[in-house]
Parts: structure tokens; C-alpha cells; sequence
């Protein structure tokens, strides 16, 4: 007998449909979805305009990505939903160096840097030298590791949020280890900044109470060959927002002392080493 649509069975008559022989992963994951979603709707039981509400955030998300914004990761980040992701595919809890989301703001082709060297290209901020070494989880220091540093200015922008205010590829910069593994470049201080709120994202964090604000932090991706790469930041200890950072990215073995050893005006300092894994 034909099975028509009711609310009981909404999801069963939709899986119904998936043909037997797709790509099984790709089948599991429909499945999921759609037992999901349907679950959702049966708990909230929206209105017709509670739902259209959430088709027209949909679409606005969609709308305010191009090339150089990610509306989508936004949201997904905003929601957990990519921290849970990189949790799930980042387990081993062995030694090496804890990862956390990428973010939207990298970009690649940054020039390699002598170590030591500057990545401020404006005068935004307060300097600041960043060291330590990357090695491997005997202790030993890796040679011909790439650091693949990326940062806001001294007022919380990226390079790309301001065009036509600081110099290209400002903040940004590639280092590679010698045989001692060891890093060292000037920055500036990193300051919290608010992930993009001009978008649908924004109005949503709005309508929940939250606030946007990521705690200060430098992005980093490390690697090396025959090593996994890891994509991490290290974040400023004592940050007002290090425990409620609106991307939710923060590990508390990625929590990093900056201090200023000879008082107030002089260069801030922050130590951090790098483990990493083999491949
Ligand atoms: C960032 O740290 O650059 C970032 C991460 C997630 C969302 C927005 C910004
Ligand atoms: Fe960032």
C-alpha cells in the first residue's frame, strides 16, 4: 500500500526516497540530516512565519559570502558548530600541540620573513616579540618547520577588513626553523576584536544576547615535513573575553603569559613552543 506523507512518518517517507545504491557515507549523512531536521521542526513546531524567518536568514547568510567573506563559517563558527568539527577530527590528545579553528581571515602566499623580522607594517599597536621552538614529541627541535603567522593590527582588523587603510599582507608572515627549531618575530600586542557583525550572523548574535568578541590571539599554522600540520592560535592570558570567545576556539594549553619584563612602554614578550606530531 502506498505510504503518503503524515506528520509521524515525515522523515521515514523522505529517507524513503534516497535511491539504495547512492554513495553509502553520502547516504548516512542524508539520513542524519534529514531524521535530524525533521526532529527539530516536530520539537519546535514553528509558524509559517517563524519558518520563512529562517529561510530569509538562510538566504541573507548565502547572500553576504564572496571571495573575501564567509557568512556560512561564520555561522557555523558562532554556533560551535566548527570547533565540534575540529574537536571530533583532532582526538589524539599525545603531546602535540592542541589545534583550534582557522577562521576566515587567513591568507595564503605570505612572504617568508627573516627570522626575527617585523610583520607590522603599520604603527597600530604596542610591540611585542614572540618566540619559542617547535620540536617534535621526543623533545627534539624540528628543522625546516614552516610558522605560518597571521594577526589583526593594533586596532583589531585584519589586512583584508581594511584595504584601503593598512598596507597589504600587514600582519602576516611566513618563518622557517633552523636546525635549533627555534622562532622568533615582533608583532604587535594582540588585541580582542569582534568577528563581523554588519550580516546576518551579527543580528543573530544580537537576538541572543551574545556578544562578538574574540579573545586577543595570534593564528598560526605549523608545518614540517614527515609531520602533521596544526592549525592553531595562542591566546593572551588574562583576556576579559578568554572564557567566553564567541567562536568558542579557546584551550587552556593555548593560553599564553605576555608580559613586559622591563615595566611599562617596553617591548611586550610571549614564549610558546610548538609539538609537533609525525605524519
Ligand atoms: C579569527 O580569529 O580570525 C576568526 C575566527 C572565526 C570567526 C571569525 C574570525
Ligand atoms: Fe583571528
Amino acid at each position: 500500500m502506498a505510504s503518503y506523507f503524515t506528520e509521524d512518518n515525515s522523515a521515514d517517507a523522505v529517507i524513503a526516497r534516497l535511491d539504495a545504491n547512492a554513495d553509502p557515507r553520502f547516504r548516512q549523512i542524508m539520513e542524519a540530516a534529514i531524521r535530524h531536521l525533521h526532529g527539530f521542526v516536530k520539537e519546535v513546531e514553528p509558524t509559517m512565519e517563524e519558518w520563512m524567518t529562517a529561510i530569509q536568514f538562510l538566504t541573507a547568510t548565502g547572500q553576504m559570502c564572496d571571495d573575501k567573506r564567509q557568512e556560512w563559517i561564520l555561522a557555523s563558527d558562532t554556533l560551535g558548530v566548527s570547533m565540534l568539527v575540529e574537536t571530533i577530527n583532532h582526538r589524539a590528545h599525545d603531546g602535540r600541540t592542541e589545534a583550534t579553528v582557522l577562521g576566515p581571515f587567513h591568507v595564503d602566499g605570505a612572504a617568508t620573513l627573516a627570522m626575527g623580522a617585523n610583520i607590522a607594517r603599520d604603527d597600530a599597536g604596542e610591540p611585542c616579540v614572540v618566540a619559542g621552538q617547535v620540536r617534535d614529541r621526543d623533545g627534539n627541535p624540528v628543522e625546516g618547520a614552516v610558522l605560518d603567522v597571521w594577526q589583526t593590527n593594533g586596532a583589531g582588523f585584519y589586512d583584508v577588513q581594511q584595504p584601503d587603510e593598512q598596507p597589504e599582507m600587514n600582519m602576516r608572515g611566513k618563518f622557517v626553523t633552523g636546525a635549533d627549531g627555534r622562532y622568533e618575530f615582533r608583532t604587535v600586542k594582540p588585541v580582542s576584536y569582534p568577528v563581523p557583525t554588519d550580516g546576518p550572523v551579527g543580528r543573530m548574535l544580537d537576538a541572543m544576547g551574545r556578544h562578538a568578541y574574540r579573545p586577543a590571539h595570534i593564528h598560526f599554522i605549523v608545518s614540517a615535513p614527515g609531520y602533521e600540520p596544526v592549525v592553531t592560535h595562542i591566546f593572551v592570558e588574562g583576556d576579559p573575553y578568554i572564557e567566553s570567545d564567541a567562536v568558542f576556539g579557546v584551550k587552556e594549553s593555548l593560553i599564553v603569559p605576555f608580559t613586559q619584563a622591563d615595566g611599562a612602554g617596553a617591548d611586550w614578550t610571549a614564549a610558546f613552543d610548538f609539538t609537533l606530531a609525525a605524519a
